[in-house]
This record gives structure tokens, C-alpha cells and sequence, in this order.
């Protein structure tokens, strides 16, 4: 039984101080609906969790002296030496263990996605964050949802620099999440739809991404401004849509923002093609989602049968996986 942080000073330091046990943590995917990059500069966005893509950690003490292994995608090696992609997890360690105020402690790591990373799903927030709900599962230690975060986005610096907090929050919460001027809530959607996630199996560089509308910014900022207000204007509407279950007008707001990204310049020919492809097989609106350059494509279906054709065809035309999302239950 898990108590929590905070709540009982003596309790705490008394079960963190016994030893470690092996930790379970799980997160799971994200997909932002829509306002990606105009977010970065203001405007609101809508992310939403994908409880069905899970992302699984454990962690396993090990004795003083021997050296933490790291299991994680493709690596198998040294946590030590990982660096590069896993530099978030290896901080994400750090930051927990230093919070518990046992930092010679060590544990192997291991992660298990149902999910690509790279595509814009939350990978690596999600994998921080089920790291970091292993090692204090493996103290027996609740913490609040805002520590949890707190910890997250410590980590997540390592790996998107100013993480806007966007992933944390939605892989390891329950309910779709708007931010705009750095300020979070929850949104309760209505309605029903799915969706309907295709991979390119393109690689997209968010940080390329976003720095690419920064110079075109600061190149054109009349017309980069206008394009930023548009999916600004796009977003409110398609995030009230959502809480009235206008899923038609929803679809078509999708359709609006597509245009306005590819003016951005963030798009790709693999995720035009199966933006194509899920219009023409009846979807309400299709677009890519989150950084672009590649990643994957959201598409918005309004029954179970219309989203079961549109993942055949999205397949066929050469997406790598899809992934279905009932979005209101
Ligand atoms: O690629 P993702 O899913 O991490 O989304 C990036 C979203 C951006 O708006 C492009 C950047 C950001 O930090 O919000």
C-alpha cells in the first residue's frame, strides 16, 4: 500500500528508508487534436491521452557497485553511458531518486511501449513518466499529480529543452488537456467519434520543426502572424466543438488547420497522402499531429464502421501502424 509524499513526514522517511523493492510504473500515448505550434506562441492547443497505447517501466534495485543496465527501445547497455535519445530517462532516474533523497541507490531499467517514438505520440514523456512511477512504486511512495509532472518535465528538459508540459500532463492523466499562455485545464469532450492514428513511419524532428517557424517568423512576421492567429482562431473553435459534440464542425476545423501547417511549412508528402486518403474514405477531417516534418496523421471518424474503413485504406495506401481511439466512451 502507497501513501502519500508529503502527508506524513515520519511515515515517509521511515518507508523510503527501507529497501527498494521492484517498481511497476505505466503512462501511456498522446495525440494533439489540434494547435500544435500555434501553442508555442500563445494560442490554445488540445491534446489527448491514448489510453490504449501503454508505455510500461520497471525498475529493479540492484547492490552498490555493480552498474544499472538500461533496456529501453532498441539499447541494452549501460544507463551510465546511454545518453543521446535515453538522456531524459537517465535524468528521469536522477531526479527521482534525488527526491526520495536516496541518490546511491541504483536500479536497472526497462521500458516497454506499445508505441513508435519520434511520431509525435509522447514517447519520451511518457517513457520519463513511467520510469518515475516505477522507482517510487518500488519505495511503496504516492506523490501528487503535480510532483509527478514536476518530475516529468525535469526530465523532459533534457530531452525538448522547454517542454511546454503539454505531454507530461496528457500521458499520465485521464482527460483530454488545453493549454494556452503556458495555463492547463481538463476538458470533459461529448459526443461520440473516433479516431483514427496513422504512422507514416517518417521520423519527424519536433525541435527541427519548431525552429524552422521561428525563422520563417522572424522572416515574414506579418504573414507568419496571420497563419499563427488562423490556427489560433481554429483551435478555440474546434476545442468548443468537441465540448458540444459538434464532430462535423470539428472535422472541418481539422481540415482548416491542415492547410494553415502545410503553409507553415511543417508538412510531408507521406502525411498529405494519407490525409487524402482518410478524406476520401468518409473521415470529417484529417490533419497531421504534433511536430510535423513526418510523424503521424489524426483522423476523425464518426462511427466505429467509418473508422474501420479509413484504417483499411490508410494501411493499404502505406501506413506503417494505425490505431484506432474511441473518443468519447
Ligand atoms: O511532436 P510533439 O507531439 O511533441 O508535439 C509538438 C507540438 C509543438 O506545438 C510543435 C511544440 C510544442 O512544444 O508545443
Amino acid at each position: 500500500m502507497g501513501f502519500a509524499y508529503g502527508e506524513d513526514s515520519q511515515e515517509v522517511s521511515r518507508k523510503v528508508q527501507a529497501l527498494p523493492h521492484e517498481g511497476y510504473g505505466q503512462t501511456w500515448a498522446k495525440t494533439i487534436l489540434i494547435g500544435e505550434h500555434s501553442v508555442v506562441y500563445g494560442h490554445p492547443a488540445l491534446a489527448l491521452p491514448l489510453h490504449s497505447l501503454k508505455m510500461q517501466a520497471w525498475a529493479t534495485p540492484i547492490a552498490s557497485g555493480q552498474q544499472a543496465q538500461l533496456e529501453a527501445l532498441d539499447y541494452s547497455g549501460s544507463l551510465e553511458e546511454s545518453g543521446g535519445t535515453f538522456g531524459g530517462l537517465k535524468r528521469a532516474v536522477e531526479v527521482t531518486l534525488n527526491f526520495l533523497h536516496h541518490p546511491q541507490q541504483a536500479f536497472n531499467i526497462r521500458t516497454q511501449s506499445d508505441f513508435p517514438a519520434g511520431r509525435g505520440l509522447g514517447s519520451s514523456a511518457a517513457a520519463s513518466g513511467a520510469v518515475i512511477r516505477a522507482i517510487l512504486d518500488a519505495y511503496d511512495v504516492e506523490v501528487s499529480r503535480e510532483q509527478l509532472l514536476d518530475l516529468t518535465n525535469q526530465a523532459e528538459k533534457i530531452t525538448h529543452g522547454h517542454p511546454s508540459g503539454l505531454d507530461a500532463a496528457t500521458t499520465s492523466g485521464l482527460k483530454p488537456v488545453r493549454l494556452a499562455a503556458g495555463s492547463m485545464s481538463t476538458i470533459q469532450p461529448q459526443g461520440d467519434a473516433y479516431l483514427v492514428i496513422a504512422d507514416t513511419g517518417v521520423v519527424g524532428s519536433t525541435k527541427e520543426a519548431v525552429e524552422g517557424v521561428r525563422s520563417r517568423f522572424q522572416e515574414d512576421p506579418t504573414g507568419v502572424g496571420q497563419l499563427m492567429d488562423s490556427l489560433g482562431e481554429q483551435s478555440e473553435a474546434a476545442i468548443r466543438d468537441l465540448e458540444n459534440g459538434q464532430m462535423e464542425s470539428l472535422g472541418h476545423r481539422m481540415n482548416e488547420a491542415q492547410v494553415l501547417l502545410n503553409a507553415l511549412q511543417i508538412g510531408h508528402p507521406k502525411l498529405d497522402l494519407l490525409v487524402e486518403t482518410a478524406r476520401s474514405c468518409g473521415a470529417l477531417g484529417a490533419k497531421l499531429t504534433g511536430g510535423g516534418l513526418g510523424g503521424c496523421v489524426l483522423a476523425l471518424a464518426s462511427t466505429k464502421e467509418d473508422a474501420d474503413r479509413i484504417s483499411k485504406a490508410l494501411r493499404s495506401d502505406g501506413a506503417q501502424q494505425v490505431w484506432l481511439h474511441q473518443m468519447v466512451a
